[in-house]
């Protein structure tokens, strides 16, 4: 569904990340998957309450969510090691950018149409398997690919999940899912813009 792709990113620019631009691209990605599976069983454990046995679908959707937060589990530390083998030892805090994705990722999880999560789960599942290591990240890094590298493999399978865990929902709340990809797809744009500056401006041990 999604139509975010690297050339978004790269659009500023036109070429490969520069060495700077990456670490920040995973500092702030650090904090992203760090959050990712605790949203994720947020927004299963709300859907769930909310249906209490009254919709089969929406039981489903919930069942998937917590099997796929299982999966994100400790992602973050790729994130990390990559991180710590370009020397940067203690991850950089949020960006505005950052925080804003958050905060709305949260507040969807908690809200009543907890499902509309899937709306973020579309667009970053389908944007990894874009991402190609040989020709995106900066050279001579290394073993240090393992976040972009390992998630532009496993996501393909994630994406193809988030499309069909989608087409479980109604038409209506479909439409609520697709609406709400349109708003991450922004924000996520500026998230990953914020994070490749950002790696400018931090000090590094
Ligand atoms: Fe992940
Ligand atoms: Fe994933």
């Amino acid at each position: 569904m999604s139509a975010l792709t690297v050339f978004d990113l790269l659009q500023f620019q036109g070429g490969r990340l520069t060495r700077e631009q990456y670490i920040g691209v995973l500092g702030q990605e650090y904090h992203l998957s760090r959050a990712a599976p605790a949203n994720l069983r947020a927004a299963a454990d709300r859907l769930a309450s909310l249906s209490a046995g009254k919709s089969a679908r929406h039981q489903k959707v919930s069942d998937w969510l917590r099997k796929h937060a299982s999966e994100e589990d400790g992602h973050f530390i790729w994130a990390l090691q990559d991180l710590n083998d370009l020397g940067v030892k203690v991850p950089p805090p949020q960006t505005y950018e950052t925080t804003s994705l958050l905060v709305t990722v949260q507040s969807i999880a908690t809200s009543t149409a907890p499902y509309r999560i899937l709306g973020l789960s579309d667009v970053v599942e389908h944007f990894a398997p874009t991402l190609k290591v040989e020709t995106l990240l900066p050279e001579g890094i290394g073993e240090a690919s393992r976040f972009i590298g390992r998630h532009s493999k496993v996501d393909v399978q994630h994406a193809k999940e988030v499309d069909e865990a989608i087409g479980w929902l109604s038409d209506k709340e479909q439409g609520e899912v697709r609406a709400t990809a349109k708003v991450f797809e922004s924000l996520f744009r500026n998230f990953l813009l914020a994070a490749a500056r950002s790696g400018h401006q931090k000090s590094r041990l």
